[in-house]
C-alpha cells in the first residue's frame, strides 16, 4: 500500500524555507497553506511567495488553499506548477467546474472539508477530484488537537471509494504526528500533512521515514 506524507511548511522557519524545504527532499509532496485571514483567522502568503516556494522545492507542492473565492484564486498555483491544489468545499460555488479548470492546466484537483462539513452533502460530485480533504482540526494553524470523531468522514470516504473504484486520495491534515497517524491510516486514509510532527523534530527527515513506517503497516492491516 502507498502511503504519503506530506510535511506542512506551515511549521517551517519562513525566513529559512529553502534549507527547511531541503529537510524533507524524502517526503512525497511539501504541503503549502494559503491563509487569506477572512476564510480562516490567519494570514500565511499567496501566489508571489508560492512560485518561489516551488522554484526551488527538492518535491512537488501540494496546495492547500483557505481563501474566499478560490473560484478566482485557484487556478493561478495549477499554472505557476503546483502538482495539487486543494480548495475547500466551504469556499467554491462551482466546485465541478473548479476540478475540471485545474485538472485542465495540469494540477491534481483536491477537495477539502472542515471538521463540521458532511462528505455526504459532497458524495456526488467526489468523483471529479483527485483527492479528498479531510480536515482533522478547524483550519487556520498548526499545532492543533487532532479530531478522532473525524475518522467517521474519513471511513465514508474509503467506503465509497471500495464501493466505486474512484481514484481518490485520502487525506488527513491536522494533528497528526506518530499516535494519530495509526488511526487515520486504519480508518483509509492514504496521504498525511505533518506540520509540528515533522519541522517540530531535530531531524525532519527521520521524522518522515518514521510516520511513513507507522502509516504503512496500518494501513496494511486494514487492507487484510
Ligand atoms: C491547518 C493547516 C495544517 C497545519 C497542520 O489549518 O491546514 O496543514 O499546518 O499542522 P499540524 O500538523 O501541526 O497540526
Ligand atoms: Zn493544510
Amino acid at each position: 500500500m502507498t502511503v504519503r506524507i506530506n510535511p506542512s511548511i506551515l511549521s517551517a522557519d519562513f525566513v529559512n524555507m529553502e534549507h527547511d524545504l531541503n529537510l524533507i527532499s524524502n517526503a512525497d509532496f511539501a504541503h503549502v497553506d494559503v491563509m487569506d485571514n477572512h476564510f480562516v483567522p490567519n494570514l500565511t502568503f499567496g501566489p508571489q511567495m508560492v512560485q518561489r516556494i516551488q522554484d526551488v522545492s527538492p518535491v512537488p507542492l501540494d496546495v492547500h488553499l483557505m481563501i474566499s473565492d478560490c473560484d478566482r484564486w485557484a487556478p493561478q498555483y495549477a499554472e505557476l506548477g503546483a502538482a495539487s491544489v486543494t480548495v475547500h468545499a466551504e469556499a467554491t460555488s462551482d466546485p465541478v467546474a473548479l476540478a475540471r479548470r485545474l485538472k485542465e492546466i495540469g494540477a491534481r484537483a483536491g477537495l477539502a472539508l472542515k471538521p463540521g462539513t458532511p462528505f455526504d452533502d459532497y458524495r456526488e460530485i467526489a468523483h471529479h477530484f483527485d483527492q479528498l480533504l479531510v480536515m482533522t482540526v478547524e483550519p487556520g494553524f498548526g499545532g492543533q488537537k487532532f479530531m478522532a470523531d473525524q475518522m467517521a468522514k474519513v471511513r465514508q470516504v474509503a467506503e465509497f471509494r471500495a464501493r466505486t473504484g474512484v481514484s481518490l486520495w485520502i487525506q488527513v491534515d491536522g494533528g497528526i504526528d506518530s499516535d494519530t497517524i495509526q488511526q487515520a491510516a486504519e480508518s483509509g486514509a492514504d496521504t498525511f500533512v505533518a506540520g509540528s510532527a515533522v519541522y517540530g523534530k531535530d531531524n525532519p527527515a527521520l521524522a518522515v521515514e518514521n510516520l511513513r513506517k507507522i502509516a504503512q503497516s496500518h494501513h496494511h492491516h486494514h487492507q487484510e
